[in-house]
């Protein structure tokens, strides 16, 4: 008989950072599995900044209420299936939820495929975010050969991979992080030429020393002041902008008045909103050329992983208020 499904709940939606009395624990029964859908055991959860902005109604998902599922994409293994194309011991990658067990008809599940990396990767370099800093950079960014590409939130899944790619591609690369911990991490292991601490440097004087010319790609997963100085005065002639996230602003009710994009007009830059769902069709290819790149040794990662669904709601926090280090994840293994 199965156990019952322990789901981590919305108790009320957050102001400002997340805090763990927003949320509760709840135990209740699996539902019974009709035909066409498949039951399946959550393994691994992601973690994901967007999932503020969801909260906040600034997201094109709809805001949850109080008493939903939290939203999480996992790892799942299908203990049981009614599903013509989805079998018992399947691994899939889908919308989860934070919760044990999850009920499905497929639509939102494909079958994680990994290759040499382990199988949490389907959520990091191999999963939604690595796509998002591959498609980017291959598709928008138009990346080629000397390109110099600077990235903030560097040592997280999305920002280290836009360094291993950008590098592999043979561009030079510069992240921005919070900390010289992260900065270490991403000059040793995600292959950046170069690392600035936001929180102890001077961005726009370190920008004007190593890139006098400016940067051709921004990939900026931040926003709020990091984007405001770069777009002032940190980028190149026909530079290419990806507004990719916008972490300083999922915490706050308000979002900020915008920046002054004059600069982006006398340099022929182009913006792109990026949102990593409109890149499915790359993914195979994705998956293929990174597998290939992890098996050569060429990308590395970090997780920052608990084991526990208990564990889910001080993740998430930890995550939002930029103490994670790595692909934030929880092990709901046992
Ligand atoms: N557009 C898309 O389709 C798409 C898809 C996936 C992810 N994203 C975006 O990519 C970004 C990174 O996602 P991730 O999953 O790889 O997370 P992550 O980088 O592991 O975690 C977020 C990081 O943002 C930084 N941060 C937090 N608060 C900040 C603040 N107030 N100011 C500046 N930096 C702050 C922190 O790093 P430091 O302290 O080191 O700066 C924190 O570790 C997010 O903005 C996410 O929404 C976009």
């Amino acid at each position: 008989m199965l156990n019952l499904n322990k789901q981590v709940k919305i108790k009320q939606l957050p102001v400002g950072i997340p805090k763990e009395n927003d949320f509760y624990i709840e135990e209740n029964k699996i539902p019974d599995l009709q035909e066409g859908f498949f039951l399946a055991k959550s393994q691994i959860l992601s973690l994901d900044p967007y999932v503020r902005a969801v909260m906040s109604g600034r997201h094109f998902y709809n805001a949850p209420q109080s008493g939903s599922v939290m939203r999480s994409r996992g790892v799942a293994k299908i203990i049981d299936s009614r599903h013509p194309d989805y079998n018992k011991d399947d691994l899939v990658v889908m919308e989860t939820g934070m919760q044990e067990y999850c009920v499905s008809n497929g639509d939102d599940a494909y079958f994680a495929d990994t290759g040499d990396a382990p199988l949490s990767t389907a959520l990091g370099v191999l999963g939604m975010p690595g796509l998002t800093s591959y498609a980017a950079l291959l598709g928008p960014a138009s990346i080629k050969k000397d390109d110099v590409v600077l990235v903030s939130a560097a040592s997280g899944a999305v920002g280290s991979m836009v360094s291993q790619i950008a590098k592999i591609k043979g561009g030079k690369t510069i992240g921005i992080a919070g900390s010289d911990e992260k900065c270490s991490w991403c000059l040793e292991n995600a292959r950046f030429d170069f690392c600035i601490n936001r929180k102890k440097d001077n961005l726009d004087e370190v920008l004007s020393e190593i890139a006098p010319n400016g940067v051709d790609i921004f990939f900026d997963n931040t926003g709020g002041e990091i984007q405001h100085t770069v777009l002032t005065k940190h980028i190149a002639d026909y530079s290419r902008i990806i507004i990719s996230g916008l972490m300083t602003q999922y915490n706050v009710s308000e979002a900020p008045p915008g920046p002054n994009l004059g600069n982006i007009v006398k340099m022929k830059a182009t913006i792109y909103g990026f949102v990593v769902y409109d890149f499915e069709h790359m993914r195979e290819k994705f998956i293929n050329d990174v597998k290939g790149w992890y098996a050569d040794g060429l990308i590395n990662f970090k997780e920052d992983i608990t084991s526990g669904i208990e564990t889910a709601p001080s993740q998430f926090i930890k995550l939002m208020n930029g103490n994670n280090f790595g692909k934030t994840l929880v092990d709901v293994t046992n």
